[in-house]
């Protein structure tokens, strides 16, 4: 994969892996894990989400970005991406509803003709792609001229991104909450990846509550064909 956009992945997890707590992962969020994900939407180009998140978590726009004193006039707040294999999406749903940017629905013609109609209809930017494999899916994004995804997950679509070793960094944020149960761990796939894919660790910070903000960049081995354009702040 060559020439995709940077990716910026952002999780939240427990201490003992869960990604969710209670069927959602606001179960598990925090302040300071609220406040990250604020930021990292602000400097977000488009946000990158698979439908399995959508649905569990209801998800609606991205908020418009408040003027400041450093950015007195905002730019539009960046579309949501969201990956579907099956166009399975709620036309009424707040994605489609709450959203001042029209929100992007990469899917293949596989999907019904039906629901694909129904979500533009609703006001969806329905995106036919061949396949939904990270390659395909990213290039997509960079036609469209975004350089810097931020992917909020979850797990089945970062195990994909994962296994094509397309995450360049991964901001997880590590709450003080033990979950136990069934719940997945922030990436999902059928084969692990061998060897793993190693990551330096590149910043982390220690809220009063426990919570643990860690920020990892990929270290890809020399002369590996894999690019992306330079990640901000770097
Ligand atoms: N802790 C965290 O930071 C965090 C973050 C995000 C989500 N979560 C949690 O994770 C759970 C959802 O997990 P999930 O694995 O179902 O989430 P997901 O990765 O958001 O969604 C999976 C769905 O996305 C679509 N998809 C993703 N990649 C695809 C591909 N390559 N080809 C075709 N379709 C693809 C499919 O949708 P269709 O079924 O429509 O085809 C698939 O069923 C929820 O409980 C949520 O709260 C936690």
């Amino acid at each position: 994969m060559t020439d995709r956009p940077h990716v910026t992945a952002v999780m939240v997890s427990s201490l003992d892996g869960a990604v969710h707590a209670d069927g959602g992962s606001q179960g598990l969020s925090t302040d300071a894990d609220r406040v990250l994900f604020r930021s990292l939407r602000r400097a977000a180009e488009v946000v990158l989400v698979g439908a399995g998140t959508v649905r569990a978590e209801n998800y609606r726009g991205i908020r418009p970005r408040r003027p400041s004193a450093d950015d007195p006039q905002p730019g539009p707040p960046p579309p949501v991406a969201v990956v579907t294999g099956s166009a399975g999406l709620d036309p009424a749903s707040r994605l489609f509803t709450d959203t001042v940017a029209a929100p992007l629905v990469l899917t293949t013609a596989a999907a019904p003709a039906a629901r694909r109609d129904a979500i533009a209809a609703a006001g969806g930017e329905v995106v036919v792609l061949g396949d939904l494999s990270p390659a395909t899916v990213l290039g997509a994004l960079a036609a469209r001229g975004y350089r810097q995804v931020l992917c909020e997950g979850g797990p089945t679509l970062l195990g994909d991104l994962v296994a094509a070793d397309a995450v360049d960094e991964l901001r997880l944020t590590l709450v003080p909450l033990l979950v136990g149960g069934p719940a997945a761990r922030i990436a999902a796939g059928p084969d692990a990846v061998v060897p793993p894919h190693r990551m330096r660790l590149a910043g982390h910070e220690a809220a009063v509550d426990g919570t643990l903000l860690l920020r990892y960049l990929r270290d890809r081995p020399a002369g590996s064909v894999t690019t992306a354009v330079t990640p901000p702040n770097e």
